[in-house]
């Protein structure tokens, strides 16, 4: 196989990319290094271009026909939900520009198989239950509004000239494999409460009044081994897909943990003395966000094979290898 990943030396695209060349895939990055790390993925070869540039589909195509490419798993995003916010239309121009220009250099170079990096944020607001793909999808930010709107492109271009693709919605993405590999973003539960370690302060937790177990909010955390593995397993079983074929699918592991659980399992992976700070409630979060991971295990094989005791224990090794603590 022969793999374009764009997006390859981020955070989620580099554990794939690893994946892949263990098993002994060629692959070929496209990365404009702006939040990606070129460290992540020392040894493989790395294109740097901005794919939300319209001009970029020449040398993109040019570049999937020179490596006799067959796949492409796209990762290249912006995805910070409160930025998304504030610059709706730089998000659009980001996230569904870059994925655009991919498609008419695939359809050019007649590459015929996308894995399409989604989210649960398509889902929007949801209810308690374990969420379904086949959910309503209304999506509450224009992060999450760009990727309902990616999944859409995927599936036309479908309809339109052939590609098979799948749309991955992934739930709360935690934990490495790696030291080299950790995340460095750090606007999400697990590297903020790291954070707030690192400077000596308590970590917060944004609400502790809603309507579940122990009042703070529940997520499905899955971790980033297991996302990386849900991909080749993607990869993989859309050789056997017909021309035309997109689908969507979960990738979350079916089990909730609430913020308050993921700070004890922090307490108790550093050994320090940690006392969550409750807080006002976040804007626009929900109380419950926690996946149905049945349908990727029945037409994909895949299911989440580690736990969050693995999921804290690998980021936190991770983080600690990175900032020397
Ligand atoms: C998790 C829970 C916070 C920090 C978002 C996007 C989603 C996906 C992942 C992808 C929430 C609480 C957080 C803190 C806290 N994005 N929290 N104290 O909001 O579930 O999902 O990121 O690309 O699409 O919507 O993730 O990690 O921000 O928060 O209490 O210091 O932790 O309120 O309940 P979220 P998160």
């Amino acid at each position: 196989m022969r793999t374009l990943v764009t997006g390859g030396a981020g955070f989620i695209g580099a554990h794939v990319v690893e994946l892949l060349r263990n098993r002994g895939d060629e692959v070929v990055i496209v990365d404009d290094l702006v939040t990606g790390l070129a460290h992540r993925v020392d040894g493989v070869e790395i294109h740097q271009m901005d794919l939300a540039d319209l001009s970029v589909v020449a040398p993109l195509t040019e570049l999937m026909r020179a490596k006799g490419i067959d796949s492409v798993i796209h990762f290249a995003a912006r995805k910070q939900v409160f930025e998304s916010v504030q610059r709706p239309a730089w998000y659009y121009q980001q996230n569904i520009g870059s994925l655009a220009n991919v498609l008419l250099a695939m359809q050019e170079a007649d590459v015929r198989r996308l894995v399409f990096s989604s989210s649960a944020s398509v889902y929007g607001t949801t209810e308690g239950a374990s969420i379904l793909e086949s959910d309503g999808t209304v999506p509450v930010n224009p992060y999450g509004e760009t990727k309902l709107m990616g999944e859409r492109l995927v599936a036309a271009a479908g309809a339109a000239w052939g590609l098979r693709g799948v749309s991955l919605r992934y739930f709360n993405v935690a934990g490495a494999a790696s030291a080299r590999l950790g995340d460095r973003a750090v606007l999400n539960l697990v590297p903020m409460v790291f954070e707030r370690i690192d400077a000596g302060e308590s970590p917060l937790v944004f609400g502790g009044d809603y309507d579940t177990p122990d009042g703070s909010c529940v997520r499905d955390y899955v971790h980033v081994s297991d996302l990386a593995d849900a991909h080749l397993a993607t990869l993989d079983n859309l050789g056997e897909r017909a021309d035309g074929w997109h689908d969507a699918f979960n990738v979350g592991t079916g089990v909730g943990t609430s913020v308050l659980e993921i700070v004890n399992l922090v307490r108790e992976v550093t050994g320090l003395d940690i006392r969550p700070e409750i807080r006002d409630r976040r804007a626009g979060d929900p109380a419950i966000v926690v996946a149905s991971a049945e349908k990727i295990e029945r037409e994909l094989g895949w299911r989440a094979r580690r736990g969050t005791a693995e999921i804290i224990e690998s980021a936190w090794s991770a983080h600690r290898a990175n900032t020397g603590a």
